[in-house]
């Protein structure tokens, strides 16, 4: 197996991501006595579907290594960790919606609505979303957790995640304009990798200096993150990706391999993989996962 599979990470990243993955079953039990207190079946199992089947997790282990190269203990990080994951995992299964992208494909597995129906696919992610500012307000140190639960709004909200999925939608068979594409990639995917580190820096009292780097390091592969999700669409392979192919020029959607052409994106993304790793330096070795990561963004077959 090649070491840029999620399977192949080093030993303390795959227990990391095994911890997450145990962290969210747990959010998602909602044990409780009183029935009426209690989440719908239907739902419960539409949340635990999308949510627990087999994400790469790469948001949640960006909140961990951040706060794990700026000094503090992982642990408290792990709430925050969650929160990310939830907010991406409602933000799949609304871009997969039959008004927004219509797949029938994520992870593997049929979208949730196809699995369940559209307005249950469409209130699961509603109780994402909403259980992720729970979370986050409930299990970050509590000096922080204000400031934490903002951020993460900012990023989700109209301005970043939301306003770049409005940009993407409306940009479907518009003339390609390189500008344009930078800005939705930024907004619609960058937002939420950029804030997974800034969170992690943030719970660990990183200084403004870590916090800088890691902005830099953020911007650099959520462009490429993006970039090369627009290639695996073009020329990955379904069964490895988990998601349909062919999705974007059927849709006319605004990508790099549409306005730059495949070579030229793809080696746009390893630039901006190597400037990501530039940023890195203040950090000495204990920047490796990051260089992993950012390794994998750009190598990555799913
Ligand atoms: C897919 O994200 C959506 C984009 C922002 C391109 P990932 O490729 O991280 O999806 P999962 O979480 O591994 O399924
Ligand atoms: C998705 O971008 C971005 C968000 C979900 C916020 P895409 O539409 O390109 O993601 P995939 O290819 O469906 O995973
Ligand atoms: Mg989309
Ligand atoms: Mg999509
Ligand atoms: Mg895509």
């Amino acid at each position: 197996m090649s070491i840029l599979d999620v399977e192949a990470f080093p030993i303390e990243v795959q227990e990391a991501r095994l911890q997450i993955n145990r962290q969210l079953d747990q959010y998602t039990r909602f044990d409780t006595d009183n029935v009426k207190d209690s989440c719908p079946e239907q739902l419960q199992e539409a949340i635990r579907y999308s949510l627990l089947s087999d994400g790469k997790r790469l948001r949640p282990l960006l909140v961990l290594a951040a706060a794990h190269v700026c000094g503090g203990d992982m642990q408290d990080a792990m709430g925050a960790a969650c929160a990310v994951e939830m907010i991406h995992t409602y933000s799949l299964i609304h871009d997969d919606l039959p008004a927004m992208d219509d797949d029938d494909l994520r992870r593997g597995q049929p979208t949730c609505h196809v699995q369940f129906d559209e307005a249950t696919a469409i209130l699961a992610g509603d109780a994402l979303l909403t259980m992720a500012f729970e979370v986050m307000a409930r299990d970050t140190p509590q000096p922080v957790a204000a400031h934490c639960c903002q951020l993460l709004a900012t990023a989700a909200g109209p301005t970043r995640l939301v306003g770049g999925q409005v940009e993407d939608l409306a940009a479907q068979f518009t003339e390609p304009n390189l500008t344009h594409l930078q800005r939705i990639h930024s907004r619609k995917t960058g937002a939420l990798l950029t804030v997974a580190l800034e969170l992690g820096g943030v719970i660990s009292g990183g200084t403004a200096q870590m916090l800088k780097s890691l902005q830099q390091y953020g911007n650099d592969i959520g462009l490429a993150f993006q970039i090369v999700d627009d290639l695996l669409d073009l020329r990955g392979e379904e069964v490895k990706i988990g998601k349909r192919t062919g999705k974007d020029s059927e849709h006319g959607k605004l990508t790099y391999p549409l306005v730059m052409g495949s070579q030229d994106s793809e080696q746009l993304a390893r630039d901006k993989v190597d400037s990501a790793i530039s940023a890195l330096q203040v950090f000495g070795p204990a920047a490796d996962p990051l260089v992993l990561f950012a390794n994998f963004v750009v190598n990555r077959t799913r």
